[in-house]
């Protein structure tokens, strides 16, 4: 297969250390070792417990992967609140989620920023997990594949294709996100293979081809095979249905 799946769990502001410990602990004991042949894994925690849940899968020796959720692109200096690549990196973070729609529109993050994370993350070399999507009002507009695709260039801008090779693109329509209502895979597969055009664009066809595009919004156990099964989609970024051990495995075997 041209291209691995790759599921992430984007556990957003939920567990404390303790209740992200014993989660982690909980995956990793239901991962069995050869799904990695066939997976790609990553749970993406809140800051805090990056290290812990880190600490819990080397121990284990799971190949589950950590994330985080968003990171500045300075290198250091005076940005009270903020998490460096560096720092990220240090403790084994291996993807790190930018531009998600809630930061987007809770927390101001525009495209520049993407950009700017992407950069840093890229030349930290961690793995981007660059998120794009429509609201509903795009979408009834009829321009949801426009909108989508230019998030994607501004986010990709400046990247060459020599330094593209791990970016990871998720596909989450704003009115699909924690609302139990999915994307029709006809639906997500349009905008996904859209994406793929967009980075044959910026990078060439034969890159594009091996470049991961996710699926997110309300992904479970119901809906994940019939996504799964879209020729451009390539795994999901869940977020609800990663907060049970159970459910968010059931999603990595629907990869296998
Ligand atoms: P959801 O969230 O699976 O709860 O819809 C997905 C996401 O926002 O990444």
């Amino acid at each position: 297969m041209l291209r691995k799946p790759l599921m992430a769990g984007n556990w957003k502001m939920n567990n404390t250390v303790g209740e992200a410990v014993v989660l982690t602990q909980e995956i990793s004991n239901n991962f069995e070792r050869d799904w990695p042949d066939h997976v790609d894994v990553v749970v993406c925690p809140p800051f805090v417990d990056l290290k812990p849940a880190k600490t819990v899968l080397e121990f284990d020796r799971t190949k589950v992967a950590v994330g985080a959720q968003n990171v500045h692109w300075e290198p250091a200096g005076a940005y009270t609140g903020e998490i460096s690549v560096a720092m990220l990196k240090e403790i084994g973070c291996e993807y790190c989620i930018v531009g998600h729609s809630e930061r987007r529109t809770m927390f101001g993050e525009t495209n520049e920023h993407v950009n700017r994370k992407v950069h840093a993350l890229i030349e930290g070399g961690i793995a981007p997990i660059v998120c794009v999507g429509e609201s509903l009002a795009v979408r009834d507009d009829g321009t949801a594949e426009e909108f989508v695709c230019a998030q994607v260039r501004a986010a990709l801008a400046g990247i060459d294709a020599g330094a593209a090779k791990d970016v990871v693109v998720a596909y989450e329509p704003i009115w699909a996100i924690g609302t139990g209502r999915t994307a029709t895979p006809e639906q997500a597969q349009a905008v996904c293979a859209a994406i793929r055009a967009t980075l044959a664009e910026l990078f060439g066809a034969e890159l594009a081809d091996t470049l991961r595009i996710l699926y997110g919004g309300s992904m479970n156990v119901g809906n994940v095979d019939s996504l799964l099964a879209q020729p451009d989609i390539d795994g999901g970024l869940v977020g609800g249905a990663s907060l049970k051990a159970s459910s968010f495995i059931d999603l990595v075997k629907a990869c296998l």
